[in-house]
């Protein structure tokens, strides 16, 4: 296939896994998704999580697994070659375009976030941290966040990082990338683990993440405040209303997507270097368990630290990991050490997934523009790069800056709204609805190797009528509840 020989192969089906759990493993499992619990109520959001990863997740990376395969080449071509194939209507190719951007997207706010890790690499590594307070480390984090020159340092830091392995290719880059860091990312999770056992308070941990409480997932407490807007519950509860919203359910559904990289190509980027031979569904569970295991240690090894001190707070929101660890480890014995391995991890498993995120818009330029790979990264990374510095301007100097065209948010959380809330789920559902409902289904089968099988009927069952009609439902209803 002559789009093999521009991309590369990899060179086997277990590289694959590897690669793609690199993409799915990342500050999403590490960082947001222990933030996420914390502040949608913990339990209930974990099991609406882990629904939606059952339900839709796997399902849909199956089918962006598969149009990769088939198509062979950039999200963006992969799609006009199934589009021709099956005589469809050319605005299907969008689903490759929004995917190219989603990246670009993802990517601007993602650099900032493991730029911060790395900074905390070198801080924790340095001692600063030993015997440290809550108060200190309260301000050494918002020090960082005020340091405009060293978080740009560390900001272009990883975007080079990240440009370098994507512009080496799939088979010395990315190959690379996963067989060396993805084995050196679990292990170090497991030690983690094992030092939240014995250290941490596990039981107040697992008790947080696994006891769920509907009612702290879908109602919140608002009041009225001078100005007659009404806002989020800032004082006591007895002056605040009770109201019913499905927005922590959406963002559980969008969290889905985001942690398995799905509705944006990146998986189906993956999945056009993928050998003919081997199996999509097994490969994908494979991968969706990885994630999902991965998630859930993180969880208990941070909750596990943060139940153990009264003073961290499990709702600290996105600065939870970067505040309350810390503390943690500042107290710990050992914690410097451990402290210092948890932020390289982090870094670790940031770096895999980033690259994920430009390799759809480079491939496609590699592809249509001719550009050597170097060009087309330097393209891509330099302008996730650029935009990102709005993203890391969000904590400091442009904090207050909150324009109706940004929803109200500031550019690092209309980003974060944007792609995870709503790009993801909509690529996700549009694919979907293309592989349950465009494609012929012979083609389908004969990709999946499951002719007749009773799987494949349940899981085409599942495509076509289940995770578009969730996806569907949590949208109409976190939209009603906006707008209300
Ligand atoms: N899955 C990554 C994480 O959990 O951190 C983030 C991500 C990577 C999202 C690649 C989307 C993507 F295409």
């Amino acid at each position: 296939m002559s789009q093999q020989k521009i991309h590369g192969v990899w060179s086997n089906s277990w590289i694959f896994v590897l690669a793609a759990t690199g993409s799915a493993v990342g500050l999403g499992n590490i960082w947001k998704f222990p933030y996420m619990a914390g502040e949608n109520g913990g339990g209930a959001f974990v099991l609406v999580y882990l629904f939606c990863i059952a339900l839709i997740g796997l399902p849909v990376m199956m089918a962006e697994v598969l149009l990769g395969r088939r198509g062979r080449m950039s999200p963006v071509n992969t799609m006009k070659r199934l589009v021709e194939e099956g005589g469809l209507h050319g605005a299907w190719t969008s689903i490759g375009w929004m995917g190219v951007f989603a990246g670009l997207f993802i990517m601007s706010f993602y650099s900032v976030v493991a730029g911060w890790a790395i900074n905390y690499v070198i801080t924790t590594a340095s001692g600063t941290f030993n015997g440290a307070d809550a108060e200190q480390v309260g301000s050494i984090w918002g020090g960082l966040l005020n340091d405009n020159g060293t978080l740009l340092l560390w900001h272009t830091t990883f975007s080079i990082m990240t440009g370098v392995i994507v512009a080496l290719g799939v088979t010395k880059g990315l190959g690379a990338v996963a067989r060396y860091m993805m084995p050196f990312l679990i292990l170090a999770l497991f030690v983690l683990l094992a030092y939240g056992v014995m250290k941490g308070n596990m039981a107040a941990g697992l008790d947080f993440l696994f006891n769920p409480d509907f009612s702290k997932l879908l109602y919140k407490y608002v009041e009225v405040n001078a100005s007659g807007e009404t806002v989020a519950c800032s004082g006591e509860l007895i002056h605040c209303e009770k109201q019913l919203t499905y927005e922590p359910t959406l963002k559980a559904l969008g969290h889905a997507f985001f942690t398995l990289s799905l509705g944006m190509g990146a998986i189906m980027a993956y999945g056009a270097y993928m050998p003919d031979h081997s199996n999509v569904a097994k490969t994908v569970v494979t991968i969706g368990i990885l994630d999902t295991v991965i998630a859930l240690v993180a969880g208990m090894a941070i909750f596990a630290i943060v139940f153990a001190n009264p003073e961290v707070s499990p709702a600290g929101g996105p600065g939870l990991m970067f505040q309350s660890l810390p503390i943690a480890f500042g107290s710990m014995a050992g914690g410097q050490i451990f402290g210092t391995l948890f932020f390289l991890l982090v870094t670790v498993a940031a770096w895999s997934s980033a690259v994920s995120l430009i390799e759809p818009g480079v491939a496609w330029l590699v592809e249509n523009k001719d550009y050597n790979r170097w060009v087309a990264t330097l393209i891509l990374a330099g302008s996730a790069w650029l935009l990102g510095i709005t993203a890391m301007l969000s904590f400091n100097v442009l904090s207050e800056w909150t324009p109706i065209f940004l929803f109200g948010k500031t550019p690092f959380n209309f980003l974060d709204f944007l792609t995870s809330q709503l790009m993801l789920p909509l690529g996700g559902l549009f694919i979907a609805i293309f592989v349950g409902w465009k494609m012929s289904k012979t083609i389908v089968a004969q990709e999946m190797d499951a002719e007749g099988h009773p799987l494949f009927e349940i899981w085409m069952f599942v495509l076509r009528y289940i995770s578009p009609v969730l996806v569907g439902v949590v949208f109409v209803f976190a939209l009603i509840d906006s707008l209300s």
